[in-house]
């Protein structure tokens, strides 16, 4: 996958580039990565990169043309490796990413070209003429594009083939069941007088499953209610839910009867 990213600040992206999952994925070339300084395409002795707002109120706007040339240059890097770009802004003017967002994206081109705003925005033409898709990762507000270009880069890179290793990738499966994952315990099997589930030590296997498959309805359940609801439990998930239910009663009344 070849990732290209428009930014002011060229060295946060050290953060994927040089850590962790991603930095193991870039050097196996499973992705690679440009970063571009619209600043780098700007002529003026000032090398002016926005401008307050036509209208008036506080804030500066990002300019187009630093902006365009700076795309155009990112383009053509994935043109030359055969790969037809699509620009995405991050934006809190949008819908919110989810897996299912990230899996798509990751399907429909091989070329990303991610744009990260920063000050009030960006000019809103540029985004008319150049942007293909705008894409938020939450409700709220930050001071620029970059660290959701980064959140988006980590939810892709980890999907691509061999990004993971077995033990990584196993985990992974949980939410993209569109259940929340179970909980998880090392040692030692006593910390503070809190204990591990019985049944993970039990060598059981096929009881370890269905207990972890207990706790992630559970806990979904709990949790994230609407993400139950969006889902056809089979029989088997119905029973071991009403028995999680169950349970849980079972815990409240004890703790009530401990008070
Ligand atoms: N830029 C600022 N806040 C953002 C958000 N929540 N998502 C994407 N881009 C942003």
């Amino acid at each position: 996958m070849y990732i290209d990213v428009i930014t002011l600040f060229p060295e946060m992206f050290d953060a994927v580039a040089k850590h962790g999952i991603t930095r193991r994925a870039l050097e196996q070339h499973l992705w690679s990565l440009g970063v571009w300084n619209p600043r780098d395409f700007v002529e003026d002795n000032y090398r002016t990169i926005d401008d307050r707002p036509y209208g008036g109120g506080p804030g500066m706007v990002m300019l187009a043309e630093p902006l365009n040339a700076a795309i155009d240059a990112a383009l053509k890097r994935q043109q030359d490796a055969g790969v037809a770009g699509k620009v995405v802004y991050l934006t809190p003017q949008a819908k919110p990413l989810t897996d299912a967002g990230v899996r798509r994206l990751k399907e429909e081109s091989a070329g990303l070209v991610l744009l990260a705003g920063r000050y009030e925005g960006v000019d809103e033409r540029l985004i008319e003429a150049r942007v293909d898709e705008e894409v938020s990762i939450g409700d709220y507000v930050l001071s620029g594009g970059e660290l959701p270009a980064m959140v988006l880069i980590d939810a892709l890179v980890r999907l691509l083939p061999g990004a993971l290793n077995d033990g990584e990738s196993a985990s992974q499966d949980s939410y993209s069941d569109g259940l929340l994952d179970w909980p998880h315990y090392t040692r030692p099997d006593d910390w503070k007088g809190r204990k591990v589930p019985p049944v993970l030590q039990s060598g059981n296997h096929a009881a370890i499953e269905k207990w972890r498959r207990k706790q992630a309805l559970g806990r979904t359940w709990l949790r994230r209610p609407e993400m139950i609801a969006a889902l056809t439990l089979n029989k088997q998930d119905l029973k071991l839910l009403e028995e999680f239910r169950q349970e849980q009663a079972q815990q409240r009344q004890q703790e009530q009867q401990q008070q």
